[in-house]
């Protein structure tokens, strides 16, 4: 495989983590045991991001069009993400990550939404790396509150204005989006922010994507971005 080394890497990534429930169905288990799989890689992949030099990783974990699902796959997949803050808290403090939450927490129950509040406010002094988690998300929903904030405004709304009534204010948007499973769509994912992203897409189910599926992410943008800056 080529060497990564010195190519240009992405200052913010965004994962659609697609595919849990098939991962699950083709081994004969329930949709929940997908989402369980899916949280196991999250960790290694985020580090190594932010190993490799990006500063901002967002993660799509459950979108305003998720409420359609049964009950129980919600109440799981917000259960995982709690379990997720907590056991990753450590590290946020650790490693001076910011942590912030794109989306609308009032509605997250089971206690999501306070360890929500909690991760944030512990971590929101840092400056370096950040991890933005969308939960409860939906990129018009974004929109649309950003215009509601900036109605009181005189003046001209300017693209600068909106961008930094998002939830992700100050962030780099985002140059690349990885989405997993073959699907090819944003599926209401930072919308405004993703209007120059390379978009790329793999058939490899999320709870499959390691590190070697990254590095293969990475290259391809590399490439994109070399000839993207050629004649
Ligand atoms: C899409 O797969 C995945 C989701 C809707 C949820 C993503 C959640 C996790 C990976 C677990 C918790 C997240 C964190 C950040 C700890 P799908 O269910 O749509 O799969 P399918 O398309 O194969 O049915």
């Amino acid at each position: 495989m080529e060497n990564i080394a010195n190519a240009p890497v992405p200052r913010h990534v965004g994962f659609i983590m697609d595919g849990n429930g098939r991962w699950a169905k083709k081994r004969n288990k329930p949709r929940t045991f997908g989402h369980k799989k899916g949280a196991d890689v999250i960790e290694e992949i985020v580090s190594d991001c932010f190993g490799r030099g990006v500063e901002a990783v967002s993660l799509y974990a459950f979108s305003t069009e998720n409420w359609s699902r049964p009950k129980e796959e919600i109440d799981e997949i917000f259960s995982l993400l709690k379990k997720f803050l907590k056991k990753y808290s450590g590290k946020l403090i650790k490693e001076k990550i910011r942590l912030i939450i794109s989306g609308d927490t009032e509605r997250l129950t089971g206690g999501l939404k306070e360890e929500c509040l909690l991760r944030v406010k512990e971590t929101s002094g840092f400056t370096g790396h950040t991890l933005n988690i969308a939960i409860n998300y939906g990129g018009r929903a974004e929109i649309v509150r950003a215009a509601n904030a900036l109605k009181g405004k005189s003046g001209e709304i300017t693209e600068e204005d909106i961008s930094g009534a998002l939830y992700t204010a100050g962030l780099p948007d985002p140059d690349l989006i990885v989405r997993t499973s073959g699907e090819q769509r944003l599926s209401n994912f930072l919308l405004w922010q993703s209007a120059y992203a390379e978009l790329y897409f793999t058939d490899t189910l999320w709870p499959d994507f390691k590190k070697d599926e990254l590095t293969k992410a990475f290259l391809w943008y590399a490439e994109r971005r070399r000839r993207f800056g050629g004649i």
